[in-house]
């Protein structure tokens, strides 16, 4: 039997750093409110390219860590709110790039929760043995969607990429263990976060030009009273399904929308803070990038037979947690 065994991250952040003070230039906020409410304390805006180019640096340097031609790829899988075009997929664009001649794949989105549900769309389709290297990236432009007149928004978002190669091991005690998603509007959560412009419910005329429904639109106290309980829910799910706990999971792996969320998915799992990644201060919210993000930048750190924990919640809403077994 195989498992579906994570063997390498890139990642790729842009130059350009706004900072919490350059916001409070062009919007009504300042440095203190943001990051008492949020963590953060500056993101990276890509001032020229798409998704498409963050995606691709990141996918550059997981195929040179992995010493992975471009041909030897067989399937890639792309999570992300801002792909370059409706159509085609933000895949076939980045297929084109780097020449992964021998790939197939497609873009698939579920908000913030996206590259954690792919988490379990990879080990699906690499657990039948089918495929032998498969790339999973969490690109998102934020920036391309997000209102600077908005002080509601704009101050938690980022642009950021990264990527995991995932490649089966037959009969392996490593790798992605076990995941647990959901999917529920609770009668009115689609209202409280979503981007509708370009969505055929709300195609793009004379009228719907005049509105602002090309950016992301959140009641943040709504979805924030939802995140905590289903993050730390589903954390605490998936530890008593396999046995984990304090003592023997090393890392939690949050999704980075508020530090005040993460703290409150932390304390149910009874971790300390030392055992939790975290870059929201440096990066905001990078929407599908947040995980595989944290994992580039904690890859030093982890030891091979580490338990991780991996979390998400988003737009919908969605939510989840994935169980992980570091191999390398
Ligand atoms: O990643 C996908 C899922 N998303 C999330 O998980 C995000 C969940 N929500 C949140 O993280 C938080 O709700 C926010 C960070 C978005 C907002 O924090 P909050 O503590 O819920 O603040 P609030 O929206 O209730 O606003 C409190 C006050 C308001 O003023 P009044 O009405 O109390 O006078 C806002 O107008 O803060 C005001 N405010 C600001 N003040 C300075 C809102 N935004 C700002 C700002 N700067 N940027």
């Amino acid at each position: 039997m195989y498992k579906a065994v994570i063997t390498g991250v890139g990642g790729y952040v842009p130059d350009y750093i706004l900072t919490n003070e350059e916001l409070s230039t062009i919007v009504d906020t300042n440095d203190e409110w943001i990051v008492t409410r949020t963590g953060i304390k500056e993101r990276r805006i890509l001032k020229e390219g798409a998704t498409s180019t963050l995606a691709s640096k990141a996918i550059e340097e997981l195929l040179l860590k992995t010493n992975t031609k471009p041909e030897e790829v067989d399937l890639l899988i792309v999570a992300t709110v801002t792909g370059d075009m409706r159509v085609p997929s933000t895949a076939n664009i980045i297929q084109e790039k780097l020449n992964l001649v021998n790939a197939w794949g497609f873009d698939y989105q579920a908000g913030c929760s996206g590259f954690l549900f792919g988490i379990e769309i990879v080990q699906r389709f690499v657990e039948s043995g089918r495929y032998k290297k498969c790339i999973l990236v969490g690109a998102d432009m934020m920036s391309s969607i997000t209102n600077y007149k908005d002080r509601n928004t704009c101050i938690l978002f980022g642009d950021a990429a990264a990527a995991i190669m995932i490649e089966p091991q037959e009969n392996s005690e490593y790798g992605i263990i076990d995941t647990q998603n959901y999917c529920n509007s609770f009668g009115g959560a689609i209202e409280n976060l979503n981007v509708k412009r370009h969505g055929s419910a709300y195609p793009l005329n004379a009228v719907t030009e005049l509105l602002d429904e090309h950016y992301v639109y959140q009641d943040g106290k709504k979805v924030f009273v939802k995140a905590v309980k289903g993050m730390a829910d589903v954390v605490e799910e998936v530890m008593l399904r396999n046995k984990l706990s304090k003592d023997n999971l090393a890392w939690l792996v949050p999704h980075q929308a508020n530090k005040r969320i993460i703290d409150a998915a932390r304390d149910r799992a009874g971790l300390t803070e030392d055992k939790v990644m975290l870059n929201i201060q440096k990066y905001g919210n990078t929407t599908n990038a947040t995980i595989p993000l944290c994992l580039w930048e904690y890859e030093k750190q982890l030891k091979k037979g580490d338990n991780l924990m991996l979390c998400a919640f988003g737009a919908g809403y969605t939510w989840g947690a994935a169980y992980v077994k570091w191999a390398y």
